[in-house]
């Protein structure tokens, strides 16, 4: 059996006979932590299983994920820029990754391929155990694509008293508003959206946020998606800002230190996600062996 290499980007589970194979696929991959993340969650569950890296060219998804299940692989998680290509290459959704319009977790079952999407419960259970209280709070979410896409689901689950969508091109916000309309009303949520530059205007924006997530991929070019008026209306020294770009203290979250509120970094986001993911492959059974708490902590250390 070939050692375990997780700098492998090219992973073939032909050459892992008798383990479980699982990979994760993005382009570029080589940042990921997930194979560390896996790594620990199988230690602490005792799961024999491997878990490489996968790097398809940028419109070859669909057969480098063709040929990695054909292969023998159980199971997979996507990131960027392939979760659309991975909702399309799934047979059959979750709800919640079909209400996502992306998936980040692909297995094989029965010949079928399933998919789901643990980003926004991923996101939900970090800010949870960061004590951040979602109920009947005032939440603002930059950002209206793949990444914002994923998370307003659970969000609006939590019952927040108004979620507010903002983007810098207002068309994409206002669609998010509509495809969430109807559960935001279940949840007798204030659903809105506003342009980013709305939110220099403190008539247009009437409150500070208890909540601000950053799913733009501003952070990844050093800037913030907010000016410096619009954060000094949104953030009040209550506010918790959060990231979803980790290992980094982004333009963002300096924004809001500097306003006194409290900050963090998605890599909660991301070990949670995998949490939900390691469950779906080796069965929910383990949710008491695996600790995700731990695993985060031993990746801060
Ligand atoms: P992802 O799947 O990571 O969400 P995406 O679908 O390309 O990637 O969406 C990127 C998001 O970041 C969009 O909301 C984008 O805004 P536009 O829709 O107006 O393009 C936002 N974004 C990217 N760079 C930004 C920047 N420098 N400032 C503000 N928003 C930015």
């Amino acid at each position: 059996m070939k050692s375990f290499n997780t700098a492998d980007l090219h992973i073939d589970p032909g050459l892992f006979s008798g383990v479980d194979v699982y990979a994760v696929a993005g382009n570029p991959i080589s940042h990921s932590k997930s194979p560390q993340i896996h790594q620990h969650f199988a230690e602490q569950a005792q799961q024999k299983m491997h878990y490489g890296r996968l790097q398809p060219e940028l419109n070859s998804f669909a057969d480098a994920a063709k040929s990695f299940f054909n292969s023998g692989g159980k199971g997979m998680n996507i990131t960027v820029p392939f979760k659309l290509d991975a909702q399309v290459f799934a047979d059959v959704l979750t709800p919640r990754a079909q209400l996502a319009g992306a998936a980040n977790t692909l297995w094989i079952k029965a010949d079928k391929i399933y998919g789901d999407n643990t980003d926004g419960a991923g996101l939900v259970r970090d800010l949870l155990a960061q004590g951040i209280a979602l109920h009947q709070s005032r939440i603002l979410l930059l950002g209206a694509g793949g990444a914002a896409r994923g998370v307003i689901g659970p969000l609006l689950e939590q019952s927040p008293k108004c979620l507010v969508i903002a983007n810098r091109s207002n068309p994409k916000a206002d669609e998010l508003v509509r495809l969430f309309a109807d559960l935001a009303a279940t949840r007798e949520v204030a659903l809105e959206s506003r342009t980013l530059l709305e939110l220099e205007d403190a008539k247009k924006t009437p409150y500070p946020f208890d909540l601000v997530v950053n799913a733009t991929a501003a952070g990844l070019v050093e800037e913030s998606p907010l000016s410096i008026q619009a954060a000094a209306n949104i953030f009040v020294p209550s506010s918790f800002a959060y990231d979803m770009v980790y290992g980094k203290n982004t333009a963002f979250m300096q924004q809001a230190l500097q306003r006194g509120a409290r900050v963090s970094d998605g890599l909660g986001m991301l070990v949670e996600q995998a949490a939900d993911a390691f469950l779906l492959w080796r069965g929910i059974e383990l949710a008491t062996a695996i600790d995700p708490r731990a695993v985060l902590a031993k990746l801060r250390s």
